[in-house]
C-alpha cells in the first residue's frame, strides 16, 4: 500500500533533504508528491529548464525507497509568463482581471496558456520518462479551487460560441431552447451570443446552465491536453488529479474519465467551514462521492496531518484523530494515503497550514502518530489489497441537476446537496454502504436507488430509471422530479413530465414553505414536519403512504409508492423531518431487502466494510470523544492485535479496529 506525504523540497535547503528522506522512511512513507507548484523553479525563464534540483531530490528519495508522484506545475504560472502574456489571466463576471500574486491565475481556454502548458508538460515528460522512481503524474492542482472554474474573458466568449454551435447546430434551435423571446433576448447569429457577465439583473437560466456546462467541459478539455502528452511520452506512468470531495463546479464524472484513478484532498477538521469538526457522515459522503466518480477505489492525495490555516487557523488535532480519519478514508475505498504536508512552511500564504512536522522540522506527536499508522498499514495493506466496497443502495448525484438548483434554488438557501445529505445520513447511521452515482450509470445491480432533487431528466436518464424499476428495482425520488427539461426550461407537460407514469400521481399544486409556516405530516404512526417545499399529490395508480396534517392540506398525500413493472417507485413531495425519513427508509429498505451489518455499535461508531472474494474487512471507527462499544456475535480476527475477539468490545475515544471474518 502506498503511504506518503506532499513534499516541497524547494522550500528547504538541500542539506535537509537527506534528513527528511530518512525520517520519512522511518515513518513507513514510501511515496511523495512533488513539484505541483514549482514552475518558476523548473523553468526560471522561458525555455530555460532546470530539473537539476528536482533530480537530486528524487534520487535522495529513491535511495530511501520512496517513489514519486510528479505534479505538472500549471496551477501556478510563473511571473515571467504573466508579464509576457497578461492575457492568460482569468476575468471575473464584473469584467475584472484577477491578477498575479496567488495561484490558479489562468484561463483554461486561453490559447497562449495552452501552448505554454504543452511546453512545460512535454519538457517534464521527456525529462522523467525513463526515471522508474517517478511512478505517476498528478495533473495541475485542484481544478476549480478558489472559484476558478468559470472565466468570462474574450477567449471564453469565443469558445462558448463554438461550444453552443456544436451542441445546437443552428441559432434558432438555441433561441427556442433558451426561450430567448423572453425579454427580447433573441440572438441573430452565433457572434451575437454572450457570456453571462454582470447584467442589470438575473440572466436566462438556460444560458446560465449552459455556461456552467461549458466551463466544466473547458476544464476537462484542458486536463486532456496534458493527459494526451503524458500518455504519448510516458505511457507506462499512471495519471491522476486531486479532486475536492463535494465541490460542484466541475462535472467530476467527466473529469475522471481520462484519468487512471482519482485522488482527493481530505481536511475533516478545518477552519473554513461552519464548524471546525466536520460531521463524520459528511466526510464519509465525500469519500463515497469520490469513489463514485470512477466507480473504483481512489487515493487520498492530501490527508490532513495538522491544524489548517492561512490567515486564521483551525484547531490542533487531538491524539488519535488523524488516525481515525485515515482509517475512515481507507474504509471507504482509499488505496493510498498521502498527507498534506510533510512540514509546515516558514513562509508564504500557507505558513499556518501545518503538516506532519512543525516549522522547525522536529518530529513530535503528529509524526509519531503517522509512524504508528505506517506500521499498522504494513499489516493491513497487503490483506486489503484488491478489496472493494459493495453497496446495494445508490444515491444519484447529478451535476446538471445540482447546477439547476444552484441557478434557481426555489426556496432561498436551498441546496441540492443538503437534501442528498439528509437521505445519506440515514444509511450512514445504519452502517449501510451507499454508492453515489451518475444518473446515467447502470442501476441494475442495486436493490434501491434514490434520486433526491432530480428536477431535470433527459430521455437517456428517464429510460435508465424506468428500465431499472420495470425490471424489479426500487426507486425513490422527491419534489420537482422531472419538472424541467435538460435545457433548464419548464416542461410543458404536466408536472413530473416523463416520470409521471412511473410515479403514478398527479401534482395538483405546490409551494415553497416559508420559514414562519409550520406544516405537519404523518407517516404511519409518526408525525413530523414538511420543510422547504410541499406538493399536493393526488394518486392515480399510486398508494398513499404519508399525508399532510395541517391547514387546507390535511388529508392530502405527501408520500406515495407506485408499482411499475416488477418494481416500485416512491415519491416524497417535501423534505420530511429526519424522523419521517427514518421511518420511510426503514420501511423501504426492509421491503427491498437491503442487508445490514451484523456488528452493532453505539451511536457515533461507524462500521464500513471492504470485500475481496470471500474475505470481509470491517473498519470500526469510534468518532465519539468517549469510550464506546460494539457487539460482535461471532469471533472475528482483530488484524492489529492478531487475536480473535467476540461479544462486547470497548473502543477508546477515536479508537479504531480492523476486523476480518477469517
Ligand atoms: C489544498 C491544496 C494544497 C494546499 C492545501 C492547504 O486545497 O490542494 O495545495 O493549498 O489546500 O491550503
Amino acid at each position: 500500500m502506498f503511504y506518503g506525504a506532499d513534499y516541497y523540497p524547494e522550500h528547504w535547503p538541500e542539506e535537509r533533504w537527506e534528513t527528511d528522506a530518512h525520517l520519512m522512511k522511518e515513518a513507513g512513507i514510501n511515496v511523495v508528491r512533488l513539484a505541483e507548484f514549482a514552475w518558476a523553479k523548473l523553468e526560471p525563464d522561458e525555455g530555460l529548464y532546470d530539473f537539476s534540483w528536482l533530480d537530486k531530490a528524487i534520487s535522495i528519495l529513491a535511495r530511501h525507497g520512496i517513489k514519486v508522484i510528479l505534479g505538472t506545475p500549471t496551477a501556478a504560472p510563473p511571473k515571467w509568463l504573466i508579464d509576457k502574456h497578461p492575457e492568460i489571466l482569468p476575468v471575473d463576471n464584473d469584467g475584472y482581471v484577477k491578477g498575479f500574486g496567488s495561484r490558479r491565475h489562468y484561463c483554461y481556454n486561453n490559447p497562449v496558456y495552452r501552448q505554454y502548458t504543452k511546453k512545460i508538460v512535454t519538457a517534464m515528460a521527456e525529462h522523467y520518462k525513463s526515471n522508474s522512481n517517478v511512478i505517476c503524474w498528478h495533473i495541475d492542482n485542484e481544478f476549480g479551487c478558489h472559484d476558478t472554474t468559470v472565466c468570462y474573458c474574450d477567449n471564453c466568449l469565443e469558445e462558448f460560441r463554438k461550444w453552443l454551435k456544436e451542441r445546437y447546430g443552428n441559432i434558432n434551435k438555441l433561441n427556442q431552447s433558451w426561450g430567448t423571446v423572453f425579454w427580447s433576448q433573441i440572438y441573430k447569429d452565433w457572434d451575437s451570443v454572450i457570456v453571462p457577465r454582470k447584467a442589470v439583473t438575473s440572466h436566462n437560466p438556460s444560458l446560465l446552465l449552459d455556461y456552467k456546462r461549458f466551463s466544466s467541459d473547458s476544464v476537462v478539455k484542458y486536463q486532456k491536453l496534458q493527459i494526451d502528452i503524458l500518455r504519448e511520452v510516458t505511457p507506462d506512468k499512471k495519471i491522476t488529479h486531486n479532486f475536492m470531495g463535494l465541490f460542484n463546479q466541475i462535472d467530476y464524472y467527466q473529469l475522471a474519465k481520462d484519468l487512471d484513478f482519482i485522488s482527493w484532498d481530505n481536511y475533516p477538521i478545518n477552519h473554513f467551514s461552519d464548524k471546525s469538526d466536520q460531521i463524520a457522515a459528511n466526510i464519509a459522503l465525500s469519500h463515497d462521492v469520490m469513489r463514485g466518480v470512477k466507480k473504483k477505489n481512489f487515493w487520498v492525495m492530501e490527508q490532513q496531518s495538522g491544524p489548517t490555516g492561512w490567515e486564521e487557523m483551525g484547531r490542533q488535532l487531538k491524539p488519535g484523530e488523524m488516525r481515525l480519519w485515515v482509517y475512515q478514508s481507507i474504509a471507504h475505498g482509499a488505496d493510498a494515503i498521502v498527507y498534506f504536508r510533510w512540514r509546515a512552511c516558514t513562509f508564504g500564504t500557507e505558513e499556518y497550514w501545518h503538516g506532519i512536522l512543525d516549522h522547525d522540522g522536529v518530529p513530535r506527536r503528529r509524526y509519531h502518530e503517522v509512524k504508528q499508522i505506517g506500521q499498522e498499514l504494513q499489516k493491513i495493506g497487503p490483506l486489503i489489497e484488491g478489496s472493494e466496497i459493495k453497496a446495494e443502495v445508490a444515491i444519484i448525484r447529478s451535476f446538471d441537476n445540482e447546477w439547476a438548483f444552484e441557478i434557481q434554488p426555489h426556496k432561498r438557501g436551498f441546496k441540492y446537496m443538503e437534501q442528498i445529505k439528509k437521505y445519506y445520513k440515514y444509511f450512514y447511521s445504519r452502517n449501510i454502504p451507499v454508492d453515489i452515482i451518475s444518473p446515467e450509470d447502470d442501476l441494475s445491480g442495486y436493490k434501491l436507488v434514490l434520486a433526491p432533487g432530480l428536477i431535470m431528466v433527459n430521455e437517456k436518464i428517464t429510460d435508465n430509471i424506468k428500465n431499472y424499476v420495470r425490471g424489479g428495482g426500487t426507486f425513490l425520488t422527491t419534489w420537482r422530479a422531472g419538472a424541467k427539461r435538460w435545457d433548464n426550461r419548464m416542461n410543458d407537460q404536466s408536472l413530473l413530465g416523463p416520470l409521471k407514469d412511473l410515479l403514478g400521481i398527479d401534482i395538483e399544486e405546490y409551494s415553497i414553505i416559508p420559514d414562519d409556516e409550520n406544516i405537519n405530516i404523518i407517516f404511519g404512526d409518526n408525525e413530523g414536519t414538511a420543510n422547504v417545499w410541499f406538493d399536493v399529490i393526488s394518486p392515480v395508480t399510486a398508494e398513499v403512504l404519508g399525508e399532510y396534517k395541517s391547514d387546507y392540506l390535511a388529508g392530502k398525500a405527501v408520500i406515495t409508492v407506485n408499482k411499475y413493472g416488477m418494481g416500485n417507485a416512491y415519491y416524497v413531495g417535501t423534505i420530511p423531518s429526519d424522523g419521517i425519513i427514518k421511518e420511510l427508509l426503514d420501511k423501504v429498505t426492509e421491503k427491498c431487502n437491503v442487508s445490514v451489518t451484523e456488528i452493532k455499535g453505539d451511536e457515533g461508531i461507524e462500521i464500513f466494510r471492504r470485500i475481496k472474494g470471500a474475505d470481509e474487512f470491517y473498519f470500526v471507527l469510534n468518532f465519539n470523544r468517549k469510550p464506546s462499544t460494539i457487539i460482535i456475535d461471532k469471533p472475528m480476527m482483530d488484524i492489529l492485535t492478531g487475536k480473535y475477539i467476540n461479544g462486547e468490545i470497548t473502543l477508546e475515544p477515536f479508537g479504531i479496529k480492523v476486523l476480518s471474518n477469517k
